[in-house]
């Protein structure tokens, strides 16, 4: 059964959130089948799937196309639609953009940064938000842990309390201090799910080509549960002997 935005804001504290991200129809089919209940397609997708050096090169019209894969391999299952670099730059582009990525299949929509009027503006309309705070990869110089220094840590905090003050149902931090996203988490109202930031979030979040080992290289706070790349030479080089001899 799909979970609303409402009911995953309910489960803050009661049972923690296993997300994955998906771009694509078998791997959102599998999720589904193995029960991840909240699927994100990340504009991550531009690095990990299309070759872009970072997500900026990612738009609206590439999001469209995997939020569509993705609901078609899984129908039950909520969808966050991530609002591509500069898609979310005010509050009416905003809102259009959100629009288009609903119309294309998911249930609510997640953007970067403190951006408090686009989110009470698309609240305002009816639009699920979640919110993003810590390593924010659209304007990020670097993929450097953020929140170590106390005033980093505290314009972090902030920027969370402000990003659930404006009305999101559910907010990731990405790469900061275990004991900052500790006191996020105890502070906020809303779910926080965590992307290198600890286990006391009420949720985690890990890029799909990370968690499967698909790909070259992945963050050190990523876990391979599998090592799909290998698993692909070894498929595509038993494939190309067997053609070179003829015994296929
Ligand atoms: O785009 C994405 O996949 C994300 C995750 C890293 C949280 O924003």
């Amino acid at each position: 059964m799909k979970l609303s935005a409402a009911s995953l804001r309910q489960r803050k504290s009661v049972s923690p959130i296993p997300m994955l991200t998906a771009y694509t129809t078998p791997v959102a089919r599998c999720l589904e089948r193995a029960g991840i209940p909240v699927i994100l397609v990340g504009d991550t997708v531009g690095m990990v799937e299309m070759g872009f050096a970072s997500t900026r090169e990612v738009t609206l019209d590439h999001m469209c196309y995997h939020i569509g894969a993705v609901r078609r391999g899984a129908g039950d299952t909520h969808i966050i639609g991530d609002l591509p670099y500069d898609s979310d730059r005010d509050p009416e582009t905003a809102l259009r953009s959100a629009r288009r990525l609903l119309e294309a299949g998911a249930d609510s929509v997640k953007l970067e940064g403190p951006k408090y009027e686009v989110i009470r503006h698309l609240v305002a309309h009816g639009i699920e938000v979640v919110g993003h705070t810590g390593l924010t990869p659209q304007t990020a110089a670097n993929f450097r842990q953020v929140g170590r220094e106390a005033a980093d840590a505290e314009r972090v905090r902030a920027e969370a309390v402000g990003i659930a003050e404006a009305g999101a149902f559910l907010i990731v931090l990405e790469h900061i201090p275990t004991t900052l996203a500790e006191t996020i988490t105890g502070t906020l109202p809303i779910p926080t799910i965590g992307i290198g930031a600890g286990p006391a979030c009420d949720g985690q979040v890990l890029v799909i080509n990370d968690a499967i080992g698909l790909g070259d290289r992945w963050p050190p706070f990523s876990r391979q549960y599998a090592y799909m790349s290998r698993t692909i030479v070894e498929a595509a080089s038993t494939y190309a002997k067997q053609v070179r001899e003829g015994s296929y």
